[in-house]
């Protein structure tokens, strides 16, 4: 089964960005290490990042037909995006939550998620990590 790990803005520059909170590696590096572990697990993956609301949308939408599951980071949209909400909402299969750094240790506002009313499963603060431990999930909910 395929796997979508969506990414929102400004992950494109994970390991360059405050790597005191968000660590030293970079997207591609979660993409390689991903796509190994679900080699192991019998499944495959796909990341995709944007800076930009409705092409993660869209990749929501693609998911329908496309993916047996989701792990998203919406990254800000977590907080602000309905939209989002929305179309995980037309998503049929499980959704896990993740992001890397431990968003109910920072400022107040990270701490409402519009995504975690749909999400069957969130994870946060176990930095980079977070992705493969929400692949690991994803092979129980499929299983
Ligand atoms: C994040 C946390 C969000 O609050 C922040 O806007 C991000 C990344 C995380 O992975 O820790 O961009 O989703």
């Amino acid at each position: 089964a395929r796997i979508f790990i969506l990414n929102g803005p400004n992950l494109n520059l994970l390991g360059q960005r405050q790597p005191e909170i968000y660590g030293h590696e970079t997207l591609d590096d979660v993409a390689r290490d991903c796509a190994a572990l679900a080699a192991q697990l019998g499944l495959e993956t796909e990341l995709f990042q944007s800076n930009h609301e409705g092409e993660i949308i869209d990749q929501i939408h693609r998911a329908r037909a496309a993916a047996a599951g989701i792990i998203i980071n919406p990254a800000a949209y977590t907080h602000t995006s309905v939209a989002i909400l929305d179309a995980l909402n037309a998503f049929e299969g499980p959704v896990l939550e993740v992001h890397i750094s431990n968003v109910h240790k920072r400022e107040s506002f990270r701490h409402h998620s519009y995504v975690s009313l749909r999400a069957d499963g969130v994870i946060a603060g176990f930095g980079v990590q977070g992705y493969a431990l929400a692949l690991r999930r994803m092979a129980v909910l499929l299983g």
